[in-house]
């Protein structure tokens, strides 16, 4: 059973002109690691990719502002940023950009097929140009009173407040984001691609979908029942991107959003045909060959639950349509929300500067990941999910089970022999704790799935402090067998389920459990990793807590500050030029 699934697995493709901050590494990047890995620990066989999402206005402008072109700009963030991914450990397949020729050439393929098909219209349009900055205002350039909720701060191209997606035109009292004037509206003439014209085909399929999460649904249902689809212009009147291939269109570019949603498929066109398989691309793309997971912010979802699809159906080849949509709400930092201009938050270049090993952070982030509500970071929790959780519940419970064995039973695990009633209970709880995590990890309820890690390092604890086998060795050897021989399997059980979590840890902890090699099928149980005289390394501890010092700072607000001005300043020196504050 290894092995017979194919999964293409993304992550949202982050804007290549800041560093990204915790709140994006867990709502996209580290969420689809470890899904993927999850996956792969199966036998599945996954490609996992996403990039650098390098054209649009916000990068063109920018690139203008430190007089430089854009593609040099994002060229050397590129590099910082693969650069942090590597030092996460994130274990991409491709991790390309949009710059690249694969992806260029299928951006324009792709569209002229929908043109071809009908699904692309022309239009004049109204275009917001400000007559002080001389500049067309596209999308995020423009900022006005939302029509649907009244929120006065909506952009351009969407409403931070409702979700709902804008037209710059749609704004009630536009004014131009540089220097506030009101625009002129100009008349131009964009390609729109068709929505109106799928409706029903996405509501058909978002209604008929039994595995995407409530708040993908709703969303979806809503904008769809209440507004209805409304063709999108795809074209902008933008140097930097990707020219648009209609007949006409020699002086637009393709809007940066229809540019990087084609960027999965083209990721896996291009990882393949380096790997001399070129062809093989549509066996994770076509007819139900394969699944599809995405994960992505919640300001994300109207891309990936409609207009995704809705692209892939207008191109009347046979896409498979996504399987998941994991959307995350907010991570909070310390009860704001995170901006670099005012510095609130950690961005992932500066988090390795406080604490340098990744799985801490990743351990930390899962456990915070917002899945159902927005959620805080705070730097109490960080401190209390490495000491107590990792370190103390897991880290100290597995080095003293193992301690145990090596010692009692020259580092054989003992055979279970007679049980009580509190072995059988922990025994059952392992059961259970493991199908619960394996059912809530293939929905990519990946929060929802360590508690129950965190459950079976406070009941293990609990377990073996009652039976202190320490005390029962020279007079009840048969009992402190079975009690270490459950604790054994706990152990077990708990390395693989942090397996896609902290992969260097769990790492570290199977080897020294004597399991070579993590191969799963779904149905498994964990003790099928302990064979017949089983034998462990010589234990030593995997987890440390912060040292007591750092996290006092960490947690004292005004000496927190005082340090991470500090680290700041020192990982501002190491980032490229055109990332630094
Ligand atoms: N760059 C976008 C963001 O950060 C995400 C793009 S996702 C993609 O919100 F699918 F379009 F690639
Ligand atoms: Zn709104």
């Amino acid at each position: 059973m290894v092995g017979t699934g194919r999964w293409v697995v993304t992550s949202a493709w982050p804007y290549i002109n800041t560093v990204p901050h915790l709140g994006n590494l867990i709502g996209s990047v580290l969420s689809a690691d470890v899904f993927a890995r999850f996956l792969r620990m199966f036998g599945e066989d996954v490609i996992f990719v996403s990039g650098s999402d390098e054209h649009g206005t916000v990068i063109e402008v920018e690139a203008r502002k430190k007089g430089i072109e854009p593609k040099e700009l994002t060229d050397s963030a590129h590099e910082y940023v693969v650069k942090l991914w590597k030092a996460w450990n994130i274990s991409f397949d491709n991790y390309t950009r949009t710059e690249n020729e694969v992806h260029k050439k299928y951006v324009r393929d792709l569209m002229l097929k929908i043109y071809e098909r009908g699904f692309i219209s022309r239009k004049d349009q109204v275009i917001p140009y400000c007559p002080n900055d001389k500049i067309y205002l596209p999308d995020r350039f423009i900022e006005g009173t939302c029509p649907y909720c009244g929120f006065e701060g909506a952009r351009g191209d969407q409403c931070d407040n409702c979700g709902r997606l804008l037209e710059p035109h749609d704004l009630i009292n536009p004014r131009c984001v540089f220097c506030g004037s009101k625009p002129e509206f100009r008349l131009r003439t964009h390609w729109f691609f068709r929505l109106d014209l799928l409706e029903g085909k996405i509501l058909e399929w978002v209604l008929n979908h039994d595995m995407l999460d409530a708040n993908v649904k709703n969303f979806t249902i809503s904008w769809i029942k209440t507004t209805g689809l409304a063709p999108r212009s795809v074209t902008r009147d933008n140097r930097w991107g990707i020219p648009a291939p209609f007949p006409n269109s020699e002086d637009k570019t393709i809007y940066v959003w229809f540019d990087a949603l084609l960027g999965y498929i083209s990721a896996t066109i291009e990882y393949l045909a380096k790997q001399g398989r070129e062809n093989e691309w549509v066996n994770y793309w076509f007819n139900g060959s394969a699944k599809t997971a995405y994960f992505i912010g919640k300001d994300n979802i109207p891309f990936h639950a409609v207009i995704l699809p809705a692209m892939l159906i207008a191109s009347g080849d046979p896409y498979n349509l996504p399987t998941i949509i994991s959307a995350t709400e907010y991570l909070m930092y310390e009860g704001k929300k995170f901006s670099k201009s005012r510095r609130v938050g950690v961005w992932i270049d500066e988090a390795l500067k406080i604490v340098d090993n990744p799985d801490y952070w990743r351990y930390a982030l899962i456990r915070m990941r917002p899945e159902d509500k927005d959620t805080n970071f705070r730097w109490v929790e960080f401190v209390r999910f490495v000491n107590n959780e990792l370190n103390d519940h897991i880290g100290n419970y597995i080095n003293r089970t193992l301690n145990l064995i090596y010692r009692f039973f020259n580092a054989q695990v003992p055979n279970i022999s007679t049980l009580d009633d509190e072995d059988r209970e922990m025994l059952d709880l392992i059961d259970r704790s493991w199908s619960d995590y394996v059912n809530l990890m293939s929905r990519a309820r990946i929060k929802a799935a360590s508690e129950a890690i965190v459950k079976l390092g406070e009941r293990g604890n609990q377990y073996l402090n009652r039976k202190s086998p320490w005390f029962k060795i020279k007079e009840d050897v048969e009992s402190v067998k079975t009690t270490l021989y459950v604790s054994f399997l706990n152990s077990v059980t708990i390395a693989l389920m942090l397996t896609p979590i902290t992969p260097y840890s769990a790492a570290k902890l199977l080897d020294m459990m004597g399991i070579e090699e993590v191969k799963l099928s779904f149905g498994d149980k964990p003790s099928k990793f302990i064979k017949e005289n089983h034998r462990i390394k010589k234990p030593t501890p995997i987890f440390s807590k912060i040292p007591q010092e750092l996290a006092e700072v960490l947690i004292d607000e005004e000496k927190r500050e005082k340090y991470l001005e500090r680290i700041r300043e020192q990982v501002n020196l190491e980032r490229p030029e055109v990332l630094r504050y």
